[in-house]
């Protein structure tokens, strides 16, 4: 028989255990799932030293039993739609933008997989033709991923707070719903603690939900977590956390978007990289003289528009320096994402230089971008076009194969 201090210290190592197993401060462990676990081991005849004892070695049954009792695994389809929007009109466009043949999306801390095939039903309903869609769901609940993996779900999972925004399931029987085969098919699930890195073999993503995992970390275990999620987004790959896990955006990203959004971005190695040095001047005594007297600096110029570096770019073509201007468009797309006239004079660049799929990848973002807009509205470029002119070209090109 254990007594009431044996059994005491039972259940403050035991809640170390889930701490340092998960990363939850101790204040998000809940007292009564620890103490279930406990009691019921103890109501089993078993004595507080070998509960002790058990609770030395990582991953026995006692442990895992802790975990499965403490892991909160609430989540439901298209949850916080915002960032599913942001999703489609912001991370994949971005990602096309950078000529990637692939939508790669983790979702890190994925429970019982509702948010990972909301990811995935999203990016195959962007993706243009040729464009691949691959998403990950990571837990450490082993068995939620399992009902992940069967992806039939009820009624807990489908709410009025997350509305169908992409095909994602079809009715079965007892109103249940099971994922359709195209999302089951480029959805994949494996165990993993946000803790410690994502193994290589997961490969980088261009996008990463984890969201309503972070709320139980201690600080310092937000923090590692953030920096595996961050190594693991490509330049230019974007991070969506819940909606109050951070008050500053990660180590090495940057926020895009409002604050309620939680979306972060992580800057390409252009981005980061030094403004040039203005070249080294021998000091002058006078010239440190006139300083003093001379007038304050007149306000920096406005930033160039983008009609303007677009009008550069022409002009570059024109010189017959189609590598220059595809840079300057680059730039320019980075800066303003949706500019209509330099997506498509970029996706015309690609293409005359062979670059068939970053082309049919371009022009599938002007064409989508084009039909979300009112047909007749101007867009200003060198030459102010309607929006339907855009959405013609696209699907001239698409359609043709290429615009002469
Ligand atoms: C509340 S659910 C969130 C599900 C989904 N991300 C959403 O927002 O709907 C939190 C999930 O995080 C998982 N989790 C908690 N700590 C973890 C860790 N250290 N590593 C991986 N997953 C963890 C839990 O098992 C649980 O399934």
């Amino acid at each position: 028989m254990s007594s009431g201090v044996e059994s005491q210290q039972v259940l403050a190592r035991a809640r170390e255990v889930v701490s340092s197993c998960t990363g939850f401060r101790d204040t998000a462990i809940s007292p009564s799932a620890v103490d279930r676990v406990v009691r019921a081991e103890l109501a089993r005849g078993r004595s507080a030293a070998e509960l002790l004892a058990e609770l030395q070695r990582p991953g026995t049954p006692l442990a895992r039993a802790l975990l499965d009792a403490v892991l909160v695994g609430e989540t439901y389809f298209f949850r916080h739609p915002e960032q599913f929007r942001f999703l489609a009109s912001e991370v994949v466009p971005a990602a096309l933008r950078r000529g990637e043949l692939a939508l790669r999306g983790w979702s890190a801390g994925c429970a019982s997989g509702e948010e990972t095939y909301s990811i995935a039903a999203c990016l195959l309903g962007m993706a243009p033709p040729g464009v691949r869609v691959e998403v990950l769901g990571t837990d450490l609940h082993e068995g939620r991923l399992q009902a992940a993996r069967r992806g039939v779900y009820g009624n807990w999972s489908r709410r009025e707070a997350g509305p169908m925004l992409y095909p994602l399931y079809t009715e079965v029987a007892d109103g249940r719903v099971s994922i359709i085969d195209s999302v089951r098919a480029v959805t994949r699930f494996a165990q993993g603690n946000l803790l410690e890195p994502l193994p290589e073999l997961h490969g980088s993503f261009d996008v990463i939900f984890c969201r309503n995992v972070l709320t139980y970390f201690s600080p310092d275990a937000v923090q590692m977590a953030l920096g595996h999620l961050a190594r693991a987004l490509v330049p230019g790959g974007h991070l969506l956390l819940g909606t109050v896990e951070v008050d500053h955006p990660p180590a090495g990203l940057v926020r895009v978007g409002p604050p309620e959004l939680q979306a972060f971005r992580r800057p390409t190695a252009k981005e980061l990289a030094p403004p040039p040095k203005p070249a080294a001047r021998e000091p002058e005594p006078f010239r440190v003289a006139m300083r003093a007297v001379t007038p304050p600096l007149p306000a920096p110029p406005p930033p160039p528009s983008p009609v303007k570096l677009h009008t550069e770019a022409l002009q570059r073509i024109e010189g017959g320096d189609e590598a220059g201007a595809a840079t300057i468009l680059e730039k320019l797309l980075q800066q303003f994402r949706d500019y209509l006239p330099g997506m498509l004079e970029l996706a015309l660049l690609r293409e005359r230089a062979g670059a068939r799929e970053a082309a049919f990848a371009l022009m599938n973002t002007v064409r989508d971008n084009a039909a979300r807009l009112p047909p007749d509205l101007t867009i200003e470029g060198p030459e102010p076009l309607p929006a339907r002119f855009y959405r013609a070209s696209a699907d001239a090109f698409l359609t043709l194969g290429a615009i002469e």
